[in-house]
């Protein structure tokens, strides 16, 4: 019933040429993938001139992050209309990079993802404890706060135009992915979360990604467990093989 989503976030990688370049170099290798929506995440130079490239295909847009406020005096950001207006459907809010190296917290996550949905945009949530929470048994603890903080607020409508990112810290760009199980553990755990606070039928309607090193290799596996809808892929996804490999898991 959920439509699968395989998400690109290149971080801070890739010209415009690159961008561009990437995905043209994509766009044949997933033509004929049906079934999962697929989404690439340049940096906001490149957005505009990736949509145009993307423009009558299956791949959509997205940016990493957003502001709040729609327009003002509040240099260096970008609202989500401008967003929108540069080709974007979706945009990633509260990356782990974001919490640990720009002050995101759950209160500026609940504000960039409630803007972004009424601008239009779909949010994708991104949630995830670090090593040392893990290993101080919290993990269960710290997704629950992150995720009552970032969708305070939120009505069920919303979180229709809502992807949760499941995101181990200490499985980003390490090599070390998460185990199937343990992927598994805490996606269900959201699901059943998100029923407590939304109700069972928009939970299960939710996509649930996982991210931390998904590899071509490991995204088969992954993609098994029931409550795993998807991936949000950083480093494989800046390669067009690697990232179609992935978007292509069912074949
Ligand atoms: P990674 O990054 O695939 O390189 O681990 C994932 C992410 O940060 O979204």
């Amino acid at each position: 019933m959920r439509t699968p989503v395989i998400a690109g976030n290149w971080k801070l990688f890739k010209t415009i040429g690159e961008a561009t370049g990437m995905v043209n170099e994509l766009k044949p290798l997933v033509a004929g993938t049906s079934g999962v929506e697929i989404v690439v995440a340049p940096v906001f130079t490149a957005l505009n001139r990736v949509a145009e490239a993307l423009s009558g295909s299956n791949v959509s847009l997205a940016a990493q992050d957003c502001y709040w406020e729609e327009e003002g005096a509040f240099t260096g950001e970008v609202a989500p209309k401008l967003l929108v207006d540069a080709g974007c459907s979706h945009v990633i809010i509260g990356h782990s990079e974001r919490r640990q190296y720009f002050g995101e917290t759950d209160d500026t996550v609940n504000k960039k993802a409630k803007a972004a949905i009424a601008a239009g945009l779909t949010a994708i949530v991104c949630v995830g404890e670090t090593l040392a929470e893990r290993e101080a048994d919290k993990t269960f603890t710290v997704i629950e706060a992150q995720l009552k903080g970032g969708l305070a607020g939120f009505t069920a409508a919303m979180l229709a135009q809502t992807i949760i990112a499941y995101e181990p810290v200490w499985a980003i760009g390490t090599g070390k992915t998460a185990s199937d199980d343990q992927a598994q553990e805490v996606h269900a755990f959201i699901r059943n979360l998100l029923a407590t606070m939304f109700g069972q039928s928009v939970a299960d309607d939710i996509r649930i990604l996982y991210g931390g090193s998904v590899k071509p290799d490991n995204v088969k596996g992954l993609m098994s467990q029931n409550d795993i809808d998807g991936a949000l892929v950083g480093g494989a996804s800046l390669k067009a093989d690697s990232f179609a490999a992935i978007a292509n898991f069912a074949v």
